[in-house]
């Protein structure tokens, strides 16, 4: 059994749990964004409360990719501030951790939680990427598509050497889209996965806003998708590298989308309904 469709959940309406699964995390708050119950694999927003640390190696048997949303945690004497990016393969040996003053990560785990067993396979190149402060990388205008929006910006942060499933961020401008806009649907054969780090997406299923989620398994068909004040997002694939279809047909965009989420049960009651917690005035 796969993942199920989460399209979309706010992440600030989702409450947090104590401990996350696996023994390695049980002193931290974990909010669970999507999982896959037969791998174990999951994508959480873990909160490591100040004054957290691990003084003994800590080596687990799945693949580890984060993304700090706030905060600050220091790993084998590296420095993750906000936005700082890492990916750990199975069997990357942590020789110490600890966070001084509190720390929100978005967690990609590829298993469970748990410490590698002894004699446990690990991939010899696995992409390790042991530090990336995507601060300080210059956006890039996305060409490899002519028909992808003008004006989308990227960073790539990783793409796998097995598998080419990719990890990327991607900001556009306000505006540029207009309502009744007839713009054609992209699908993809591998999940499409997105946090919203600032801003709106406005999709036909309704309005992400800043800790807005989705995990859309293939082939769903969407778009046209605008943003009104613009956006940040992190966004990975997997199940192999990025590759965009077209619908012949157009579609009309609108700015002002029916809310139609498409939701597991565990997070029906946190996103069935509209969220109301953003707002400028
Ligand atoms: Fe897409």
């Amino acid at each position: 059994m796969a993942r199920a469709h989460v399209e979309f959940i706010q992440a600030q309406a989702v409450p947090w749990t104590q401990g996350y699964p696996g023994g390695q995390r049980d002193d931290v708050e974990s909010k669970v964004l999507s999982h896959d119950p037969d791998s174990g694999a999951a994508t959480v927003i873990l909160r490591y409360p100040a004054g957290w640390r691990r003084d003994r190696p800590e080596v687990f048997g799945c693949d580890e990719e984060f993304f700090v949303l706030d905060g600050a945690l220091t790993i084998n004497g590296q420095r993750y501030r906000p936005h700082s990016y890492g990916y750990f393969p199975a069997g990357y040996p942590r020789q110490g951790a600890i966070s001084e003053a509190g720390a929100v990560l978005l967690t990609f785990f590829e298993g469970p939680a748990e410490t590698a067993k002894p004699g446990q396979g690990f991939r010899i190149d696995g992409g390790l990427v042991p530090l990336i402060d995507t601060l300080a990388m210059p956006w890039a205008p996305v060409t490899h598509d002519p028909k992808v929006p003008v004006g989308l910006m990227t960073k790539t942060l990783r793409i796998d050497p097995d598998t080419k499933e990719r990890t990327w961020m991607n900001a556009r401008l306000p505006g540029g889209v207009r309502d009744g806009f007839l713009g054609a649907q992209e699908y993809h054969p591998v999940v499409e996965e997105v946090f919203l780090l600032a801003g709106d997406l406005f999709l036909e299923r309704g309005v992400l806003q800043a800790g807005g989620y989705f995990w859309r398994p293939p082939p769903i068909k969407h778009g046209p998708f605008g943003t009104r004040a613009g956006l940040m997002m992190i966004a990975r694939t997997k199940g192999g590298p990025l590759v965009n279809h077209w619908t012949e047909e157009k579609y009309p965009f609108t700015f002002t989308p029916p809310h139609k989420v498409d939701l597991p049960p565990e997070l029906q009651a946190y996103g069935a309904k509209p969220y109301a917690g953003m707002t400028v005035y």
